[in-house]
């Protein structure tokens, strides 16, 4: 069997990866705070809409983007405030100099495998940026897996109770050095056998912190802050008061960048 039970079970989604304490939405906010963005943000691949209600909440003026409808579905009915579109963050046109800030959490950057996916994303946030707007994203370092196999190759196992039924996914990761990325196979077994296993494959593009300032800067957007924590989902998770470190080292990648302005 196939499919995305993840994305296709956006309840699901957020059963196993819970965020009670909002630090994805408040580590945002902060970011779009310290750095002086206005009020319209697009989160972009904005999956459940957990975040940009978050925002939404915090009195920002949110745009979700997501290509899955069953996420779009879920976060107009559990998520209300923001509105929600489907956008592939591929290319997307929402409209010229309409946000202050795109958001893109949690990976979903690394959904453009390859570079013109990735120029297609870019080029389509200078459109949809005012300029001097802000691109804040949180995603896996490529970096990380220069040397390191501690997360690769090796069968992973998780499970956790969702609507009273065990569901147990155990998760292999490799790394495709052709196509620079970072393959995952999941499958999801339940503990009543209610449903048949189901195989999970998705891919995240390995991105170096270099390649994305150079991929910045050639869209005309200037790096703030590219760091490896603290952030939502490092080890030693972020919290109000603490400041962007100086490696990019670790698992985690956090960025924060301006679109020149014209005068520029
Ligand atoms: C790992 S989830 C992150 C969701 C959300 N940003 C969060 O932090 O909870 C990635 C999201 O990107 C969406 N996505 C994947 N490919 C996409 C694409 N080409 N365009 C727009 N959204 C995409 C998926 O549907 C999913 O909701």
């Amino acid at each position: 069997m196939s499919g995305n039970l993840l994305t296709d079970n956006p309840a699901l989604y957020e059963a196993r990866f819970p965020d009670p304490d909002r630090l994805a939405g408040r580590w945002t906010e902060d970011c779009l705070r310290r750095h002086g963005a206005g009020r319209r943000v697009l989160d972009l691949g904005c999956g459940t809409g957990r975040d940009a209600a978050w925002l939404h909440d915090a009195g920002r003026e949110v745009t979700g983007a997501d290509l899955s409808q069953a996420m779009l579905a879920h976060a107009r009915d559990q998520h209300p405030g923001p509105v929600y579109v489907r956008a592939d963050l591929h290319g997307f046109d929402l409209g010229q100099g309409v946000f202050d800030a795109v958001v893109c959490l949690d990976s979903a950057l690394l959904y453009c495998h390859t570079n013109d996916q990735l120029d297609g994303f870019l080029s389509s946030c200078r459109r949809a940026l005012v300029p001097g707007g802000l691109l804040v994203a949180e995603m896996r370092n490529g970096a990380y897996f220069l040397g390191r196999t501690d997360l690769l190759d090796t069968p992973r196992s998780n499970e956790f109770v969702w609507q009273g039924t065990v569901h147990r996914s155990v998760t292999t990761l490799t790394v495709d050095r052709t196509e620079q990325l970072l393959r995952r196979r999941r499958v999801w077994t339940t503990d009543d056998g209610s449903s048949p296993p189901v195989e999970q494959r998705s891919a995240w593009r390995l991105l170096f912190p270099q390649e994305l300032r150079h991929l910045l800067a050639a869209h005309g957007l200037e790096v703030l802050e590219l760091h490896d924590g603290p952030g939502p989902r490092t080890e030693l998770p972020w919290h109000e008061g603490l400041f962007p470190g100086r490696t990019t080292d670790a698992d985690r990648l956090h960025l924060v960048a301006r679109l020149e302005s014209e005068e520029s």
